[in-house]
């Protein structure tokens, strides 16, 4: 089929304040999709005569854009959003543990993981990397469900054995077992990857965390995903628990969990040290800006490690974000970089939340973009979907001018269809 619509999407990152060389944007554009895949973009004049036979669907006005990818969130967490009043270790023994107490039931994981997937999908977001709960179900629920999907989902089991309620730890040897055993099962099935996930340094003894190390070593195809640095009280915790380190990161550094596949998320109150770490290991920075307002986490630092030429993603965080829309997640990023005097480009903002996050998973060449041979996830963004937007867009006379009205007053709304795999789904 040919999608008609007017065509955008990114080809590099260009240069943050002048990124008119790394998109291309077709006004009238026709989009060919074969099967699960693109296979051709261009003038839709030109292209209608190269398939005469594609079925045409006409998006009209509306922008015809990569999907989005949501490089952070917490499956069993959709009934934990928008819970009252505390900050992350409070939140996490209130509201957090309880609740993923539940995945314990194979028929419950699956209830929420079908929720889940279908959050993500009307939200526009076609590639998902989320953590799960401790339980081995969990994550059979939910690679399941992205499976009947043909949605690409990067995920794993927490493995946490100090720290939380009984019922929710493992032990090294069971997190090891079971992160191999679902390894096995899942990674590179269908569209599916392993992260090996320790929830964190609180959670993890040394002897899990080491584990975790071994774990990465000899699955060198799988993702690993933890969080660092999200709150003050968090991090003066976790050193108190692992005395000999020098600083957050040094823990998973020796603990040989930090390479070019490990996603940090949050990373706010970095040292210098730190960043350059970072740096050297080319291990992924994760902004989750609606949860690092909504929990009072902090302000990330993006000019100072976009300088320092960190590789950095963006991502919801959901149950601690408090949207599933990455159109929001941008929209809280501009606000939080806004707190700290620097105004992010909303192009680089688009760029960040597709090709961005498909770059820091090194699966560019599949997601991300309209290149040829790349999945066809896509979606169609209608930039005056309510009133508020509608009104404002009589004004509107540039795309960079575009964007910033969608992520700012735009959402799930916003969203008019989604493919995945070539498949119409919303
Ligand atoms: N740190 C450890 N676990 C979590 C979690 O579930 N959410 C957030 N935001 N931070 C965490
Ligand atoms: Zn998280």
């Amino acid at each position: 089929m040919i999608l008609k619509g007017r065509i955008f999407h990114f080809l590099d990152k260009g240069n943050i304040d002048n990124p008119e060389n790394s998109f291309e944007y077709i006004e009238k554009g026709g989009l060919v999709i074969s099967g699960e895949k693109i296979i051709d973009i261009g003038e839709f004049n030109k292209i209608i005569l190269q398939y005469p036979n594609y079925e045409v669907i006409d998006h009209k006005n509306n922008i015809i854009f990569p999907g989005f990818i949501d490089l952070h969130n917490h499956f069993p967490q959709v009934q934990v959003i928008g819970s009252y009043g505390t900050q992350l270790l409070e939140w996490l023994r209130k509201y957090t543990f309880p609740e993923e107490s539940k995945f314990i039931s194979k028929d419950y994981s699956k209830q929420q993981a079908k929720k889940f997937i279908k959050l993500l999908i009307s939200n526009g977001t076609t590639t998902s990397v989320s953590f799960c709960s401790v339980h081995k179900e969990s994550v059979n629920a939910l690679f399941e469900e992205a499976s009947k999907k043909n949605m690409c989902m990067i995920a794993g089991k927490v493995m946490m054995d100090r720290n939380a309620p009984k019922n929710l730890l493992d032990t090294p040897q069971t997190s090891f077992q079971d992160t191999q055993d679902l390894i096995s099962k899942w990674h590179k099935k269908n569209r599916n990857f392993y992260a090996i996930t320790p929830r964190f340094a609180i959670t993890s003894s040394p002897e899990q965390l080491k584990l975790a190390g071994d774990l990465s070593n000899s699955n060198p195809t799988c993702y690993i995903q933890t969080h660092l640095s999200e709150n003050r009280d968090e991090i003066e915790y976790t050193l108190s628990l692992y005395p000999k380190f020098t600083h957050y990161l040094d823990i998973y550094l020796k603990n040989g969990i930090v390479n070019e596949r490990s996603l940090m998320g949050h990373s706010i109150h970095l040292n210098d040290d730190e960043i350059s770490i970072f740096n050297q290991t080319r291990a992924v920075a994760v902004h989750c800006p609606t949860s690092n307002l909504f929990l009072g986490s902090g302000l990330f630092p993006f000019e100072k490690l976009y300088n320092s030429n960190v590789k950095l993603g963006i991502s919801t965080d959901v149950g601690g974000g408090t949207s599933y829309s990455m159109l929001n997640t941008l929209d809280a990023a501009y606000k939080i970089q806004q707190f700290r005097n620097f105004s992010l480009n909303p192009k680089y903002s688009f760029y960040w939340s597709t090709l961005g996050n498909a770059k820091s998973l090194g699966l560019e060449d599949e997601i991300g973009s309209f290149k040829k041979g790349s999945f066809a996830d896509i979606i169609v963004l209608d930039s005056s979907s309510d009133m508020v937007s509608k009104i404002r867009m009589e004004t509107c006379e540039t795309l960079a001018e575009e964007l910033f009205i969608l992520q700012t007053l735009g959402g799930a709304h916003s969203i008019k269809s989604v493919y995945i795999a070539g498949k119409l789904l919303l």
